[in-house]
């Protein structure tokens, strides 16, 4: 997940772009040249930070899902405090863009799209820092935006979740398990809670359930980030420690999928 190249790289493209329609004498949309003049300001887009209030997050998040599921969710929660206190880029950004992440990518199951939405948010605030920041193992030194994408992961597949409630009167349906999903895999995690609940995948109390979800990841990346800001984020999770532990980029849950015959990765 390198955020500062693969943006640099798009916004230079961009600018490059845009120059060439601009040579071309064509007419450029009026979105494309304010993006334009904004990035050449400065360079790049920053997206600055101020403290957010994560009850304020984590309610937003919540309302949200019930129409934009959980992608789209999360990142809404972090930029409309952030439209209302600094105003651009949060403003003007497209959340409408991270829609298709829901259902662990337009329902294929895989990464959640609470963790897309947020990872998105945190890589857009932190880009600018380059900042290197190690666990004490210190295996894998990782920009400090990594760093926190790796907690909020963590967090995901370690807690017992959901732990959000909503406000008296806004519930939907009144939540009575929680689980562990071991990996932030959309399809085992609401796999594992829809069992232990015992309910369907298409009905109102699984909604609750990855509304609550959304809250709790979008509050948690709100914590870190506020820890980040007044400068004592540390990461808790050591960076890329599934990937180096087993040869070959995976979670902790081997046993799940392969059985009591869980292959060993060529080193
Ligand atoms: C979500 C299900 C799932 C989980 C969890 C999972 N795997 Fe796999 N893994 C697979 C599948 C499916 C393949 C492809 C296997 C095949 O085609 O035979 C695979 C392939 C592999 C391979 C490459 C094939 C080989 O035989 O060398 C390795 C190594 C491997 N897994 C190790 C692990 C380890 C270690 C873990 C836990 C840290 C893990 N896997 C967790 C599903 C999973």
């Amino acid at each position: 997940m390198k955020h500062e190249c693969e943006c640099d790289v798009d916004r230079r493209k961009l600018l490059i772009g845009a120059s060439a329609v601009a040579a071309g004498a064509l007419v450029m949309s009026n979105s494309i040249a304010g993006f334009v003049s904004n990035a050449q300001a400065s360079g790049v887009t920053k997206y600055p930070y101020k403290k957010l209030d994560e009850q304020e997050v984590g309610r937003i998040a919540y309302e949200t899902y019930f129409t934009k599921f959980c992608a789209e969710t999360t990142i809404t929660g972090l930029f409309q405090p952030l439209a209302k206190s600094v105003g651009e880029p949060y403003a003007s950004f497209p959340l409408g863009s991270l829609f298709w992440a829901h259902g662990g990518m337009m329902g294929w199951g895989t990464a959640c799209g609470t963790l897309i939405g947020t990872g998105m948010a945190i890589g857009l605030i932190t880009s600018g820092d380059a900042t290197k920041v190690t666990t004490p193992k210190g295996r894998a030194p990782v920009p400090v935006g990594d760093a926190i994408i790796n907690d909020v992961i963590a967090y995901y597949a370690n807690e017992s979740l959901p732990k959000y409630v909503p406000a008296a009167g806004k519930e939907q349906y009144k939540v009575k398990n929680q689980s562990v999903s071991d990996t932030p895999l959309c399809h085992v995690s609401v796999g594992k809670w829809m069992k232990k609940e015992d309910v369907k995948f298409f009905g109102i109390e699984r909604k609750e359930r990855c509304a609550r979800i959304s809250a709790d990841i979008a509050m948690y990346t709100a914590k870190l980030l506020n820890e980040w800001a007044a400068g004592t984020y540390k990461p808790r999770n050591e960076p890329l420690a599934n990937a180096l532990n087993n040869g070959i980029t995976s979670q902790t849950n081997c046993g799940e999928c392969h059985g009591a015959n869980v292959p060993t990765a060529k080193s």
